[in-house]
């Protein structure tokens, strides 16, 4: 096997997120770059001679060469086996569910989730561990500390392996299994799922419309919604995963998939409809006229989950990210069950998962997911769906309606300012926490504070205390304003400004949203200076 030596450190000021490293194509096409870092990733696995390691991405630009890269690395590593997706794809969920089940050391996954893709588009790489969640913090920090200091990477001098076709090979005495993307992830649906109630139900002539939106699940979708449910053939479009996601912004939500939203607003439109965006674990879900809102959703599925065979025994509790409007917690004091709120970010249900303190959570950003992998799952999100309203029998709009009428509807919005001054963002964000202590009590717009803080978590399972992760303001009125920067972007900063009211009023449950809220984006726009200090009198992005 062969080793190189790195000259020079591309990772200047890189700290690697728990959604692993996010750049641009060209920047990890640099040199050594993509190396580099799985070098350290490698060097951060205890144990792992002989182990098996799995690999896979959403398809986008540069995965297969970073996918034969990190194949001949593994193997100068002394891994024992490698599971690689056929042509190098493996959605995010289905990688956590092949980690799982395969008792593998973790996975390297290929993506940069719902970011465009293409030569100048997003690319990322991120490492999950034994339990196929993303690695923790301290994971990623010692990653990251030993991208600066490793001065050469081992990687096997071998050729490119056929990733076309699924079997088994050999790099350097290494095991490499080409596997099928699709067929541990369809089992493990058919574990959880009444997939012959959902056959019935498309026999019946059921209508869907899936929008892959040409990143990573169209194969999945296909296999399980048409190949195996008998959803009639084209309920998935743009199914199939294309480098540059056919120009698509393979982000779930009204903006970015609305050709699928307008046809589910048109007169004819089908009886369901739902997409997932590049890597898969982001859903979005429509029924007929109308939009369900990712919080809805996480509530909607929380009161009904039962119906599917893999919940019928009830839910050990619920989590939602903090900024996720507040209708799961209705439905868990209605059950009974824990419910958690928790920062922004997938890994902060880990614990609560593998401690079965939670069976469902969520994010408002269209992230949904239960204890059967530790990523979110768009495609089981819409499977879950589906199994309520094939047990039910209810169109979709009625269940939501319904869900309104018994729990009250928190309507919700979020505005965001996309690359802003990160100067000014953080500004703002430092105003906002000094007049935070000032706040409670006061009448502001019409509407009185009741709390008001920077949100500080304590996992309940470690103990481990996390600060700093927005400012929450609670009106008495049942309103609340979020302000909290993005940890995501990669221009500037992304201010992400999240406002809900809740109404009871039978009456009221079918206002417009843009109506209800306008009060309260007023004054969020006030309270913290927006125009002001960033110049911009209006967000980029409503969604
Ligand atoms: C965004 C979402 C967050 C999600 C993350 C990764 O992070 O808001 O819910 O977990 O992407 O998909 P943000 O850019 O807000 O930090
Ligand atoms: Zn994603």
């Amino acid at each position: 096997m062969a080793s190189k030596r790195i000259t020079t450190s591309p990772y200047p000021d890189q700290k690697p997120g728990t959604s692993g490293l996010r750049k641009k194509v060209p920047v990890f096409r640099q040199p050594n770059y993509v190396e580099n870092f799985v070098q350290a990733i490698l060097d951060s696995i205890p144990e792992r001679e002989g182990g098996t390691l799995v690999i896979g991405g959403d398809g986008r630009f540069f995965n297969r060469e970073v996918a034969q890269i990190a194949i001949k690395m593994a193997a100068a590593n002394g891994i024992g086996r490698v599971l690689v997706g056929r042509d190098g794809l493996l959605s995010t969920p289905a990688a956590s569910c092949v980690i799982r089940k395969h008792g593998a050391l973790g996975g390297i996954v290929l993506s940069a989730s719902h970011n465009p893709g293409g030569p100048e588009g997003d690319f990322g790489i991120k490492f999950n561990g034994a339990n196929g969640g993303p690695a923790p913090e301290s994971v990623t920090d010692a990653i990251f500390a030993r991208t600066t200091a490793i001065a050469e990477y081992r990687i096997a001098d071998a050729p490119d392996i056929d990733l076309g076709t699924t079997g088994t090979t050999e790099v350097d005495g290494m095991s490499v299994e080409v596997i099928d993307s699709v067929a541990d992830y369809a089992e493990l649906m058919r574990s959880l799922f009444d997939f012959e109630a959902l056959q019935r139900m498309f026999a019946a002539g059921f209508r869907m419309r899936f929008d892959a939106l040409s990143a990573v699940t169209g194969p999945y979708a296909k296999a399980i919604l048409e190949d195996t449910l008998g959803a009639a053939p084209g309920t998935v479009v743009n199914g199939e995963p294309k480098p540059d996601f056919g120009g698509h912004h393979p982000d779930p939500n009204p903006v970015h998939a609305h050709a699928l939203f307008d046809l589910m607003h048109a007169p004819d439109a089908p009886d369901f409809g739902a997409a997932s965006d590049g890597d898969g674990d982001r859903n979005m879900i429509v029924a007929p006229g109308l939009f369900v809102t990712p919080s809805d959703s996480l509530a909607i599925l929380a009161a009904h989950a039962h119906r599917a065979p893999g919940y019928a025994g009830g839910l050990a509790g619920v989590a939602r990210s903090m900024p996720t409007s507040r209708a799961a917690d209705r439905v868990a004091a209605k059950l009974g069950i824990e419910a958690f709120e928790t920062p922004t970010g997938w890994k902060f249900f880990g614990n609560l998962l593998d401690a079965g303190r939670i069976t469902l959570c969520g994010e408002e950003s269209a992230g949904t997911g239960s204890n059967h992998v530790r990523e979110k799952d768009g495609l089981w999100a819409v499977l879950l769906w589906l199994n309520i309203l094939a047990v039910t029998g209810q169109p979709a709009q009625d269940l939501v309606r319904a869900h309104w009428a018994d729990f009250g509807r928190d309507y919700y919005t979020r505005h965001d300012y996309e690359e802003i001054d990160a100067g000014a963002a953080k500004q703002l964000m430092e105003r906002l926490r000094a007049k935070v202590p000032s706040l409670p009590g006061t009448t502001l717009g019409g509407l009185t504070v009741a709390a008001a803080d920077d949100f500080r978590y304590v996992d309940p399972v470690d103990g481990s205390v996390t600060e700093a992760q927005g400012v929450r303001i609670t009106f008495a009125e049942d309103a609340r304003i979020v302000y909290r920067l993005s940890g995501t972007g990669t221009a500037g900063a992304t201010l992400r400004v999240y406002l809900e009211r809740y109404e009871s009023d039978p009456a009221r449950l079918e206002q417009p949203v843009a109506e209800v809220l306008a009060p309260i984006v007023a004054l969020a726009r006030d309270l913290a200076e927006i125009e002001a200090l960033t110049g911009r009198a209006e967000p980029s992005v409503v969604t």
